[in-house]
């Protein structure tokens, strides 16, 4: 089976955690690496728990290295109101045994690109300014990159306003370059992953599986339905990031169609918000692919047959 390589870029987090697994265990995904950014919590803690989250799998040959730790321009905004103070509220968290590349994320996406003879994915599940950075200063690896898949924005309302998704929110300058920059994008928004829902059936499903990963998972799947009932009133909280993981490991199970999609960096009330022309009323070019449907029994079988493979 050919397998398409990809770097993670993430902001650990509870769906991002389920996000690495998805992409580690399925068949079809090469992780060559992981990158974190200052997101849900601070990136010393987002970049712990993207290392808690490979030993936890008992993955320990991929590199994870840290990035930006903030926004291109703005002040970081951060979720511990959704994921906890440490970022990944819930679950005991073990010491990790993976340790810190001491390139920087710039570095190691520039060195995974150049190593790769063919060209590589980003899926980003946080906000996307590592991503930015390397399209800007990096404009000659544009060919050996096959495309960005980002968790992010909505064709519909916002999570950490009422018109932005938090990722879009935290860094609404770096989604604009990226969408400036002609890579080829690929948005999976809060109006397909709010169809990713934890279920009593689907975390009774994971929690079977019986391994390492799955009883981590309990915990953490718990916190997260916990504080997403609490503030959204939804006790079967979304698991967004593997959705956009799905993209690639599953490309069946999510429908995305080519619109104009740009991004609010000035309004004082929808900064961050994402604009997706979806029926072409401003008469301007698609720029991007847009999630718009999800084959949700599709979806949870492929987290769980990846999970299955992990420790
Ligand atoms: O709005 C949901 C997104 O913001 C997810 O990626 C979550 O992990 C947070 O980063
Ligand atoms: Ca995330």
């Amino acid at each position: 089976m050919s397998t398409i390589p990809v770097i993670v870029d993430c902001d650990p987090g509870h769906d991002d955690v389920v996000a690495l697994w998805l992409a580690l265990g399925n068949p079809t995904i090469d992780v060559r690496g992981v990158t974190t950014v200052g997101g849900n919590v601070p990136l010393p803690l987002t970049t712990m728990n993207a290392r808690v989250a490979l030993t936890v799998a008992g993955v320990n040959d991929v590199p994870i290295a840290a990035g930006a730790s903030g926004p291109l321009e703005r002040e970081l905004e951060t979720a511990e109101w959704i994921h906890g103070e440490n970022g990944l509220g819930g679950p005991e968290l073990p010491t990790p045994t993976m340790t810190l590349d001491e390139r920087s994320a710039q570095q190691l996406m520039v060195d995974v690109i150049e190593a790769s003879t063919e060209p590589i994915a980003i899926v980003a599940t946080g906000p996307i300014t590592n991503v930015a950075i390397l399209l800007r200063d990096r404009p000659d690896l544009m060919s050996r990159i096959r495309e960005v898949v980002w968790m992010g924005g909505s064709t519909e309302r916002g999570n950490a306003t009422p018109y932005a998704e938090f990722n879009a929110l935290v860094d609404p300058e770096a989604l604009a370059l990226v969408l400036e920059s002609g890579v080829k994008f690929t948005m999976v928004g809060l109006n397909v992953t709010h169809q990713a829902l934890l279920t009593a059936e689907v975390r009774e499903r994971i929690i079977a599986i019986g391994n390492n990963t799955s009883r981590f998972s309990d915990d953490l799947m718990r916190f997260f339905c916990d504080t997403n009932e609490t503030v959204y009133g939804m006790p079967d909280g979304p698991l967004h990031d593997p959705v956009a993981v799905a993209v690639l490991a599953a490309p069946e199970t999510v429908e995305v169609v080519h619109v104009r999609l740009d991004v609010e960096t000035k309004g004082t009330h929808t900064a961050g918000a994402t604009s997706v022309d979806l029926h072409g009323l401003l008469d301007r070019e698609p720029n991007a692919y847009v999630a718009v449907g999800l084959d949700v029994d599709g979806f949870w079988n492929a987290v769980v047959d990846a999970i299955k493979t992990l420790d």
